[in-house]
């Protein structure tokens, strides 16, 4: 990686801040329901504490508070659950900025202190660079560890960078790796599964992917546009009639390049969106049904294109995989990729990550990307700024 990283600077008696993306999921009662962005920055502190920092203070958000204190939407519960992870007790403070904030960390025997929610100060989302400056008041070194915040440029991700020595973590540099190679350098045959709800969410992916993809198998709600393109009847399945047009120019676009575009043929429709809804498997889905599923053929289709597969980018779920009655496609397709064991198989955060969790199927993974927007700008080929920002290698300010 051309970012300088934390082994790359002494860390000792130093005042480290680091930018985490704790944003992680809430129940009602507020116990945290996914700690997967908590344990992904666990290597990089357990590193940084192994170093005998003089302080470890992490930041990050929580949620979109606009600029207000929200109860909801404090760090407490992470602060609890990262104190249970480390076995070693946390400090959590409920600013992160001020003179009391200060005085806390100056007084406080513990090593790692988790200051509050960002986003209760619209600073943060403004890139306010008083508020950054203030941030970087706190510390000697700043490492951004945050890769699922890294496409924002926020105070905490960018403008901190123009005041201290700025380096990359572990989790940040392992998403750079796999994702990055996936993209720029793929060992070929790349076939990339997409899904999700919207086309208009993935037409720069598929743009960019077009230029190194040797297949794309489409599934999930953004499938139907493309079919409709097409000339398919696609009755009362999803469809954004104002990317038909865009659907056609990047299935030709396809053509040209030679690359495989491998649409549903076959559907599980429903005739009323619940659970009780009458459900059947067709070829063409009549008018006044919904598709919420692929169906066995084209799950058979997908499995053999992945079966020739060296790397495997998946974004999106094929089908509504949170209702269990419409869960078979995207968790067949996850169960096949667990099972390819020489390919390189990327799950590029949100809903796929999600869906493979739901199948305990993390470990037949090589990467699952702890981003969901963030993954997606990735793969789109954009330079993320919080990413951008870091000192490179041979700039080094430390
Ligand atoms: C995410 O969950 O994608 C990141 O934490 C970024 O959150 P945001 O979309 O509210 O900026």
């Amino acid at each position: 990686m051309k970012k300088l990283t934390v082994k790359d600077i002494d860390l000792k008696n130093k005042k480290v801040i680091m930018r985490v993306d704790f944003n992680v999921p809430l129940d009602e009662q507020l116990n945290i329901t996914d700690d997967m962005r908590i344990q992904a920055a666990l290597p990089t502190i357990q590193y940084i504490l192994g170093q005998s920092p003089a302080k470890l203070i992490l930041m990050s958000h929580l949620g979109r508070p606009k600029g207000k204190s929200v109860d909801s939407m404090r760090l407490t519960p992470v602060g609890k659950r990262l104190t249970e992870l480390l076995g070693q007790k946390v400090l959590k403070l409920d600013d992160c900025k001020g003179d009391e904030v200060k005085k806390a960390i100056a007084e406080s025997s513990e090593k790692v202190v988790l200051l509050e929610n960002l986003r209760f100060y619209n600073e943060e989302e403004a890139n306010d660079p008083a508020f950054a400056k203030e941030l970087a008041s706190l510390a000697d070194i700043y490492v951004n560890d945050a890769f699922g915040t890294a496409h924002r440029a926020h105070a905490s991700t960018e403008g901190i960078t123009q005041y201290l020595p700025s380096v990359a973590g572990f989790l940040l540099g392992k998403e750079i790796e796999y994702l990055g190679k996936a993209v720029y350098n793929p060992e070929k045959p790349l076939v990339v599964i997409l899904g999700g709800a919207k086309v208009s969410d993935k037409i720069l992916l598929v743009e960019n992917l077009l230029e190194k993809a040797d297949a794309i198998l489409i599934g999930g709600g953004m499938a139907y546009t493309f079919l409709k393109a097409q000339g398919k009847n696609i009755g009362n399945s999803k469809l954004e009639a104002d990317k038909i047009d865009t659907a056609k120019k990047l299935l030709s676009k396809a053509k040209e390049k030679g690359v495989n575009i491998v649409l549903t043929t076959d559907f599980l429709i429903v005739d009323d969106f619940n659970n009780k809804a009458s459900r059947k498997i067709v070829d063409e889905i009549p008018d006044g049904w919904e598709s919420l599923d692929i169906g066995p053929k084209t799950r058979e289709q997908f499995k053999k294109v992945l079966s020739t597969a060296k790397t495997v980018v998946w974004n999106g779920p094929v089908g509504v995989f949170e209702i269990d009655e419409y869960a078979e496609g995207t968790k067949e397709v996850a169960q096949y990729l667990a099972t390819l064991k020489d390919a390189t198989t990327i799950v590029g955060g949100g809903d796929s990550a999600a869906a493979v969790k739901k199948f305990n199927l993390e470990d037949g993974f090589s990467h699952i990307s702890t981003g969901g927007g963030a993954s997606l700008e990735f793969l789109e080929g954009k330079e993320l700024p919080g990413i951008a920002a870091l000192n490179d290698k041979q700039e080094s300010k430390v």
